[in-house]
């Protein structure tokens, strides 16, 4: 009897996914030296063009290079670092979404004033998502200072922790995987409505905590 063929389903290599940042301030050139750190890629935006990312590019070559926010929104996986009060005008006009994963790494307070925005009592993980209709919401990389993302996850002898949530669960856990290869130890906080409100700030417990994972 002639043997069976091989089960593809189990061979095939998975494509990685493209990675594209919104943001190229302190968070999303922080979250773009965590992956140049990791040997990950990612195109990186902002609202100037990419002209006035070379520095940045240079840096991080060959993993990170710069584009247009309209092609950083592209990518399988985008993280979102703008000041609160820019989100509306960075994310409108972009291509569908498409269920693609769209990373929620802002807080709605900004400098120099430190006030925080008024949400009417919801979550700005909540209003976020009005931003990006379609897309699936994973709040993260909001919670800690720009150097503690950027600088080595191992410093303190354990593990940096990161929170993540979100209301798709294949979604959130590809998040957690991203975390764990960027080498730091990423504790699901559940739903948005949840781990939303804990890293919520200001208001939540968990923002601006350094917490490290020993053992
Ligand atoms: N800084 C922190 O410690 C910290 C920690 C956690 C979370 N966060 C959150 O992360 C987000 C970003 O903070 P940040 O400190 O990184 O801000 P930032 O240093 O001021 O950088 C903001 C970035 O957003 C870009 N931007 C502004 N308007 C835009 C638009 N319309 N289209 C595309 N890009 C636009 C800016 O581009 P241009 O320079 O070209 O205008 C810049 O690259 C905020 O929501 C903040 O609350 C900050």
């Amino acid at each position: 009897m002639a043997a069976s063929p091989p089960d593809h389903k189990f061979h095939r290599r998975r494509k990685p996914m493209s990675i594209g940042i919104i943001g190229a301030g302190n968070i999303g050139a922080a979250f773009a030296r965590a992956l140049a750190r990791a040997g990950i890629h990612a195109a990186i935006s902002n609202s100037r063009g990419p002209e006035t990312l070379a520095a940045l590019a240079a840096e991080l070559q060959p993993f990170v290079t710069a584009t247009t926010v309209e092609a950083a929104a592209k990518a399988d996986i985008v993280l979102v670092a703008v000041p609160w009060s820019k989100l509306p005008q960075a994310l409108s006009g972009l291509p569908d979404w498409h269920s693609r994963i769209v990373i929620d790494a802002n807080n709605p307070i900004e400098a120099p004033l430190f006030k925080p925005a008024a949400l009417g009592g919801r979550l700005s993980s909540a209003i976020f998502s009005e931003f990006v209709p379609g897309a699936r919401v994973v709040k993260a990389f909001n919670h800690l200072q720009p150097h503690l993302l950027s600088g080595n996850p191992a410093a303190e002898g354990g593990k940096r922790v990161l929170f993540y949530s979100g209301d798709d669960a294949s979604a959130k856990a590809r998040i957690g995987a991203l975390i764990e290869r960027l080498g730091f130890f990423g504790i699901d906080l559940g739903p948005l409505a949840l781990g939303g409100s804990l890293v919520q700030f200001p208001g939540g417990p968990l923002p601006a905590l350094n917490l490290v994972k020993f053992g």
